[in-house]
């Protein structure tokens, strides 16, 4: 038996539901034959509520207008493919020898893709999360030397628990910060992108998501930030400038929004405004690489 997920915890079950829709879909951009048993029926209820708070059956009461809030089953869908690729890209380099995923959540590319055998793959995420993955793939064997960390990544001293898992500061890495950013403080977020780079060797890889601020305040988002603070993981953070906010902790990154060319597989429905245009929500994918 596994514990009760809590709060941000929830937001992985939520993942894994949204990752068995896709697989389901006949146009999938992925398959993850694991996400369903991951999801669970609180995972498919968590996402239900999603599709209410972004399909209104009435008007919105302050505007007389349907609201327009983005899709997320289109955006988990194209985030999931984009950081799937750039993983293989990575673990494709032949001196690549450490992908970390921090947070793992629910998440089984461990046990979805093919690795290099000489891969160390760490899942980084609170204990609680971890424990209902292992129960539920206890009979699925990973694909890679698999490690995991139970730890909450604004906890002091996890670098320790992830050295004493086999991880070497001075061997080329991978990491991926996949739906972490928008849970943290902006002061969270500063810490935790210091720390990541800390045990990062030059030229090493990273991949996040993260939103930009309109996307925290404006009316468009409003139902869907509502349900997020209702599961009591209120969406904290978000820059227009994930590009400096990264480069300020020692990256050289990119950020490409869903719905431009290198990200939108034909599933993105909204228009990606030039990024001169202030005050519209975005989303963003930054990769890159430690300086
Ligand atoms: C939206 S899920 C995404 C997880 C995963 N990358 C995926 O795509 O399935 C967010 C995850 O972040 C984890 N998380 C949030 N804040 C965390 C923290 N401070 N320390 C460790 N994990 C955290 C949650 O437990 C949850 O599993």
């Amino acid at each position: 038996m596994t514990g009760h997920l809590v709060a941000v915890e929830r937001t992985a079950l939520l993942t894994a539901a949204l990752r068995a829709a896709e697989t389901a879909r006949e146009d999938r951009l992925y398959e993850d034959p694991y996400a369903a048993r991951l999801a669970g029926e609180e995972g498919m209820q968590l996402l239900m509520q999603i599709r209410e708070a972004s399909h209104p059956k009435s008007a919105d009461a302050d505007t007389g207008t349907d609201r327009d809030l983005p899709s997320t089953p289109d955006y988990n869908a194209i985030r999931t493919r984009f950081l799937d690729d750039f993983l293989r890209r990575a673990a494709q380099d032949p001196a690549m020898r450490q992908i970390v995923l921090a947070p793992a959540g629910l998440d089984s590319r461990a046990h979805r893709l093919d690795w290099p055998s000489h891969i160390r793959y760490f899942e980084v995420d609170r204990p609680a999360v971890l424990a209902h993955k292992e129960e539920r793939l206890k009979d699925v064997e990973p694909r890679v030397d698999l490690r995991t960390i139970a730890v909450d990544l604004t906890a002091p001293d996890w670098e320790q628990e992830l050295i004493a898992a086999g991880y070497d500061p001075e061997q080329p890495s991978t990491w991926l910060l996949e739906g972490l950013l928008y849970y943290l403080t902006g002061d969270d977020t500063h810490r935790i992108l210091d720390r990541v780079a800390a045990l990062m060797d030059p030229g090493s890889r990273i991949a996040a998501d993260l939103v930009n601020e309109a996307a925290l305040t404006s009316p468009d988002m409003r139902g869907l930030l509502d349900v997020f603070a209702g599961w009591d993981c209120p969406w904290l953070f978000g820059t227009d400038e994930p590009e400096a906010l990264f480069a300020a902790h020692g990256f050289t990154v990119e950020a490409t929004q869903p719905g431009e060319p290198a990200a939108d597989h034909g599933r993105w429905p909204d228009p990606v405004p030039d990024r001169s245009v202030t005050g519209v929500r975005r989303v963003f994918f930054v990769h890159g690489r430690r300086s």
